[in-house]
């Protein structure tokens, strides 16, 4: 069993990730930390280093990997959907989950985030709803893709196996 999870940045696909790989017994990956590890270099700093194309490409040919593996979770990124045709190839992969929230509580999780993202990084939290709001509803077009989309409020594991 294939499960690739999509979502917004924030929506809680690694989180939840690991619970649901640990739940199905199966292998657990995320393709940010999948990449980190393979280039040793983290997100931010291929970002800063070279540019998003740069990083966009990366994440193509990573996700291609995807195809020749079995039994796992995979949490992609929160663009990787929407890049290069990749939803195709995440549909081709397996199934394809979509985590959803609304941009207020997206932007409520991200406000309290540690995590470094550079799409979002030192944006004012009115910035920060603009471009949640923007990005968003431009990405809305391919997470509808999924071949299952759930609820990101109160997400359990259990949620999702009841619908596989
Ligand atoms: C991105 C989301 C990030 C990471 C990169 C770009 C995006 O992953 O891949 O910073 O374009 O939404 P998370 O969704 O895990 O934050």
């Amino acid at each position: 069993m294939q499960i690739i999870l999509m979502g917004f940045m924030g929506s809680g696909k690694s989180v939840f990730g690991r619970k649901l790989a640990k739940r199905l017994n199966l292998k657990f990956y995320d393709l940010d930390k999948y990449i980190e590890q393979k280039y040793k270099m983290s997100i931010p700093s291929i970002f800063n280093t070279f540019d998003e194309t740069v990083f966009r490409n990366i994440e193509t040919i990573e996700l291609r990997k995807f195809i020749s593996k079995t039994d796992f979770v995979l949490s992609c990124g929160g663009g990787t959907p929407c890049f290069n045709n990749n939803m195709e190839l995440i549909n081709n992969i397996g199934t394809s989950v979509y985590i959803e929230l609304n941009a207020a509580a997206l932007c409520d999780r991200l406000i309290k985030s540690k995590t470094k993202r550079p799409l979002i990084e030192g944006l004012s939290p009115k910035e920060l709803q603009q471009k949640v709001d923007t990005l968003l509803s431009d990405r809305q077009k391919y997470y509808e893709q999924a071949k299952i989309t759930i609820s990101g409020i109160n997400l359990k594991p259990e949620t999702l196996i009841e619908i596989l």
